[in-house]
């Protein structure tokens, strides 16, 4: 378990959902965090603590007094954590944690956690909705306790209603966004992402491979560490990274000038973006019926050079561009750099598969004035947080 991205105590209760915990398990580590788990007594009955020890590699704290290698589980865990996650919790749970009750080893530990606590109901709906259970959801969160689902649904025991527990993804973001460092806060950063569509007539038009799923991870990223995000967008099949503005646009034109007004409240602008450099000079207004003569007609005329006009508009802010290349890479980078006059040019080689459009992961370079740092190749997620720990240094 390699944990880079951080020490999860996972807070299993004694609810029908605990089998989902498992999930949340596997999707916590595969983001890259290490995960313990604790249980209460009711929790073991529903999945067994064997389950949970395999999948975490390590032992899992159901007893204060009988934890392999330590005396003092409850501690010993509570300083390991980064973050802590209780899934799901019960309103049993939720009332000992809002009175501060530390009966069993999993209500100690969390007693002593200093770390942040991301809570994640799961119950029957009229247990959720009791003022006691409401009363004692908003102690936690007055506390900074933070709060996910619950959705509603078909409940376990038949009810239909608000009690469901949250999805394993939406579980896994809340907890990976209180691992991210808050070190964007009051920063605004600026984003486009996704392909631009440059319109021939009302039906077609001229686009490109790209699927904005590098922005889209910049934009959370960024937003995750705090930043207040605007995320320009063309056309994609992407949903918006929460807490992030979006504005959607279709053309180049328009793109431009959505991050041109955007940019004159921002700090730092980057642009993936793979803006048509293209447009056809006169769309038709009417569908073109096939014909060679239209062909013919079809002028294009190369579109403004947003990342080129956000530089010139920057002054001391910080500008980011993409060069996405097939070959001589770092020379084609020092190139952008220089003709656009950007900080940082993020070059990436779209010949190779890990690297291409649409991918999840991607291999880049930062090309700066500093120098070429060559990253290796990892989730799009963590060439987001490399981009904007280079912005954080210099911010
Ligand atoms: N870009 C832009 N506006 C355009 C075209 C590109 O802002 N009209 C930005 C992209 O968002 C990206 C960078 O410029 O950040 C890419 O540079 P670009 O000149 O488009 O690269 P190529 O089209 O590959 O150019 P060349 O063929 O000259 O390498």
């Amino acid at each position: 378990m390699s944990g880079e991205r951080g020490r999860v105590l996972l807070a299993v209760c004694g609810g029908i959902a605990a089998y989902k915990a498992c999930e949340v398990l596997r999707g916590l580590q595969k983001a890259g965090c290490e995960v313990r788990v604790t249980m209460t007594e009711d929790a073991t009955r529903f999945v067994g603590p064997a389950t949970f020890a395999a999948l975490s590699g390590a032992p899992v704290a159901t007893s204060l007094f009988e934890y392999p290698g330590s005396a003092i589980p409850h501690i010993e865990l509570a300083e390991w954590a980064n973050a802590a996650v209780v899934v799901p919790a019960t309103a049993n749970v939720l009332a000992k944690l809002a009175c501060g009750i530390a009966d069993d080893c999993l209500t100690t530990t969390l007693l002593a956690c200093a770390c942040p606590v991301l809570v994640a109901p799961g119950m029957n709906v009229h247990m959720w909705q009791n003022p006691a259970t409401q009363a004692n959801v908003g102690t936690l969160r007055a506390r900074g306790v933070c709060l996910v689902g619950p959705d509603s649904g078909r409940l376990a025991c038949g009810d239909v209603g608000e009690g469901k527990l949250a999805t394993v993804d939406e579980i896994v973001g809340a907890a990976l966004a209180l691992l991210s460092p808050r070190d964007l806060v009051g920063r605004r950063v600026l984003v486009n992402a996704g392909p631009t569509h440059e319109a021939i007539d009302p039906v077609r038009y001229i686009a490109n491979r790209s699927t904005g799923k590098m922005g889209y991870a910049i934009a959370d990223a960024a937003a995750r560490r705090g930043a207040e995000v605007t995320l320009v967008s063309g056309p994609t099949a992407l949903a918006t990274p929460a807490g992030v503005r979006r504005i959607d646009v279709e053309s180049a034109a328009q793109m431009h000038d959505a991050m041109l007004a955007a940019f004159e409240d921002a700090d730092v602008a980057i642009c993936s973006a793979a803006v048509a450099d293209y447009t056809p000079a006169a769309p038709a207004d009417h569908k073109l019926k096939k014909s060679r003569e239209h062909l013919d007609a079809i002028q294009l005329t190369e579109t403004a050079d947003i990342l080129a006009d956000l530089c010139a508009a920057k002054g001391s802010r910080i500008v980011v561009g993409f060069a996405a290349e097939t070959d001589d890479l770092i020379a084609y980078a020092r190139e952008k750099l220089a003709r656009k006059g950007a900080d940082l040019i993020v070059a990436n080689d779209v010949s190779r598969p890990e690297s291409t459009f649409g991918a999840d992961t991607n291999r880049v370079a930062l090309v700066s004035a500093e120098g070429v740092e060559q990253l290796e190749t990892m989730p799009l997620a963590d060439v987001a947080n490399a981009i904007l720990d280079w912005i954080a240094r210099r911010a």
